[in-house]
């Protein structure tokens, strides 16, 4: 059983509380929801949108990108249906096929699926590069901060080819823990970086499929562009009009609601810590790695012993490259249910150990 074997029969099955899924159990901003309403008007819904996605968009998206210091303009800004076709819009559009891709474990599993579909190679490693990692290596993917491990990267330790490709995975930005934290973009640091952001997490927009990036060559945009225009044609207009309430009015997850999620992973952390369980504490995302190796099963025997012992769905390990672990999700569930699954966990794993 994989992740997204999981995740589907958590979603139909109301029994099951889902800790598998990257989701919030917040409600849509109304603010975004009324201008999704206004674009039923305006006859949006016979309509494409243009490849690139709307200027006025574009223009915003590039905004959100110079905030962190990024050298955006909407011109090479580019909107997508999510983050996930752009990360392999992005792969196709820098490298060949049979080019070396590095990626870092643990990683989300659709960094491989595409490298597969794109007939790339990755080679995975455990940590950042080093000078021998990135000897034939075109491009690296970077992820923060991570899903699963929830770690933003500390870039002054790493040292790139300037020839190489960045791929910079941004799309838990606006979930940080730190009130105090300094976020650094690879992308003010090495110029070859494609950095892709979304609107899935941080605007808890996951069902309406808003990503974008900013890439620093016209031939790389080209590229993108010919990939979502084989693939996908455009995102969704409606989806987009909606995306620009949500940038200009800055309807991101509320500072309250970043320390509703601080609390939520705070419970999961402690829950396991308490219990002897290793699990880091995330420095931001959705999610807590858990270290299950103390139970001599894999990721899968203890997902499947969750699932059929407590109706608890969790990630298992093993799709984001570690068997000995599994992830769970803190955001997709009020924080009564997500009280009752640590308790149903508990009773799980004590009677297991005994
Ligand atoms: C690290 C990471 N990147 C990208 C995505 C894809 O986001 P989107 O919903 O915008 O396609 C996800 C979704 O879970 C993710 O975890």
């Amino acid at each position: 059983m994989d992740t997204q074997q999981i995740a589907a029969m958590a979603k139909n099955d109301p029994t099951i509380i889902n800790l598998a899924v990257g989701e919030m159990d917040f409600e849509t901003a109304p603010i975004i929801l009324e201008a999704a309403k206004g674009t039923l008007d305006e006859e949006q819904t016979r309509r494409y949108a243009p490849i690139y996605g709307f200027k006025d968009l574009r223009g915003l998206a590039a905004q959100d990108f110079q905030e962190d210091g990024l050298k955006a303009t909407p011109e090479n800004t580019i909107i997508g249906p999510g983050a996930k076709p752009l990360l392999s819009a992005t792969l196709f559009a820098t490298i060949k096929p049979g080019d070396e891709v590095l990626i870092i474990k643990p990683y989300y599993p659709s960094y491989l699926t595409a490298c597969k579909v794109l007939g790339l190679k990755p080679k995975i490693i455990d940590r950042l590069p080093t000078a021998s990692d990135l000897e034939k290596t075109k491009a690296l993917i970077l992820n923060y901060p991570s899903n699963p491990t929830g770690l933003i990267w500390d870039f002054e330790k790493l040292h790139l080819n300037k020839d190489m490709w960045v791929i910079a995975d941004e799309a838990y930005r606006k979930i940080v823990f730190n009130r105090q934290h300094q976020w650094t973009s690879i992308g003010t640091v090495h110029r070859k970086t494609v950095t892709i952001r979304s609107l899935s997490k941080g605007h808890n927009l996951a069902g309406w499929r808003i990503g974008y990036l900013i890439a620093p060559h016209k031939l790389v945009m080209k590229r993108v562009a010919e990939y979502l225009g084989a693939v996908v044609g455009c995102a969704c207009s409606i989806s987009q009009k909606a995306a620009i309430s949500a940038l200009k009015n800055g309807a991101s997850l509320s500072q309250g609601q970043i320390d509703d999620l601080r609390q939520r992973k705070n419970l999961v952390v402690d829950f396991f810590q308490e219990q002897g369980i290793p699990c880091a504490n995330p420095a931001g995302g959705l999610y807590v790695w858990i270290d299950i190796s103390q139970f001599g099963l894999s990721s899968c025997e203890m997902t499947i012993l969750l699932l059929e012992k407590a109706k608890i769905a969790v990630s298992p390990g093993r799709d984001y490259g570690d068997d000995s672990y599994i992830r769970i999700c803190f955001s997709a569930v009020s924080t009564e249910q997500l009280k009752d699954a640590l308790k149903k966990t508990e009773g799980v794993l004590t009677k297991w150990r005994i």
